[in-house]
């Protein structure tokens, strides 16, 4: 398998992930250095001049991809919340953990492949890239009514159920295809000079798996039009899926990910285990086991669980016990301010008053 790109995707990917790890760095700092493109154009013109073509010619795309890339990051820090590997790093420990090939690398990349193709997918459905737009519809076969197994195999653009309803596409559907192909040729770039052939295999399979996350789960939204009503025309569009839902998805497939291992040639993964069935190619797959992450840990990226807050109460991964790695946990009560005591004035202002809660935290040792 060869994977070909341009020294701009290079460039780019080279400087998405290394050596100054700018998604970690996004996150590290909460700046907005994500939202402006000139900054990741600025520090590419240092990397080779294609890539500041790119940043000339589309630099809505850029802007969109690393839009993209921190929403997968903050999806990946909501999902791994009570773990003890949070998905948060300093820049470089985030690096770090992109330089290995476990289970937590795997999602890292889905995630954010996933998330680079929802934010451009989003940008067209929103008018805001020039590129692209909404789905285009007029060669599809029609919808079928949600509810309803009548079949429609006709060619034409609109289909009845047996009610009488019609149905045609409409509205603005979401150009999955736009996104799925940006997310592609951005986030698949031919890893860095070092990098064996098998993680690289295992990097562009998980990226696969993310964007297929997306693409694979388009629900259908319908409107009813008619006289005060009644509905004799209905238009249906595609949607993707919420993000959050994309997320949920991803951390199955975590959760049951699939060690693999190269072949003898170099250019296939097989599963590592008997009878284990094959990973298809909406799974994660991983080649190392990863460490505990119970202690600050330069070399893994890990920044252990000291001071994390733990659920004393609760017997899974949140609970004091594995998220503490057993070291103990103590009490301490903490104070927020909350808002209370709400109330809807006509219309429409909520007012709320600012109230102190106190709350008994654990907190690992
Ligand atoms: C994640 O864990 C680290 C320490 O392990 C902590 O400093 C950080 O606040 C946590 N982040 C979140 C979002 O909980
Ligand atoms: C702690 O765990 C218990 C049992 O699983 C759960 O009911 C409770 O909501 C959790 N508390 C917090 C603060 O998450």
């Amino acid at each position: 398998m060869t994977v070909r790109l341009s020294r701009i995707q290079l460039a780019l990917f080279f400087i998405l992930l290394c050596p100054v790890n700018i998604i970690g760095l996004w996150w590290a700092v909460g700046s907005p250095l994500v939202m402006d493109p000139n900054s990741i154009c600025r520090k590419a013109k240092r990397l080779a001049g294609k890539q500041a073509e790119l940043c000339q010619t589309q630099p809505e795309i850029v802007s969109e991809v690393a839009k993209g890339a921190r929403l997968g990051v903050r999806e990946c820090q909501y999902q791994f919340r009570y773990r003890r590997w949070n998905c948060t790093s300093h820049n470089k420990y985030f690096g770090k953990i992109l330089q290995q090939d476990i289970r937590e690398t795997a999602f890292v990349y889905a995630i954010t492949a996933a998330g680079v193709t929802h934010a451009v997918t989003q940008a067209c459905s929103m008018g805001d890239l020039l590129q692209c737009g909404c789905e285009a519809t007029r060669n599809r076969a029609p919808p079928r009514p949600p509810s309803s197994s009548s079949s429609s195999s006709s060619s034409s653009s609109s289909s009845s159920s047996g009610d009488g309803v019609k149905w045609e596409w409409g509205g603005c559907g979401d150009d999955v295809e736009f996104g799925y192909e940006k997310s592609k040729q951005f986030m698949d770039a031919k890893r860095r000079r070092g990098k064996s052939d098998i993680r690289t295999l295992v990097d562009l399979h998980n990226n696969e798996a993310g964007r297929l996350a997306v693409k694979l789960y388009m629900r259908t939204e319908c409107k009813c039009h008619g006289l005060s009503g009644s509905c004799t025309l209905r238009t249906c569009w595609k949607k993707m899926p919420h993000f959050r839902e994309v997320g949920d998805r991803l951390l199955e497939r975590f959760n049951g990910a699939s060690k693999v291992m190269g072949g003898n040639d170099g250019k296939t993964l097989i599963p590592v285990g008997q009878n284990i069935k094959p990973p298809d190619k909406q799974d994660l797959i991983y080649s190392d086991e990863s460490p505990d992450f119970c202690l600050a840990n330069r070399k893994t990226g890990s920044l252990g669980t000291r001071g994390r807050i733990c659920n004393s109460t609760a017997m899974d991964i949140s609970g004091c016990d594995l998220l503490c790695c057993e070291r103990g946990y103590r009490e301490e009560t903490m104070v927020f301010e909350e808002n209370c005591l709400c109330r809807f004035h006509w219309c429409c202002v909520v007012q709320c008053k600012k109230c102190l809660v106190r709350k008994e935290l654990s907190l690992c040792h």
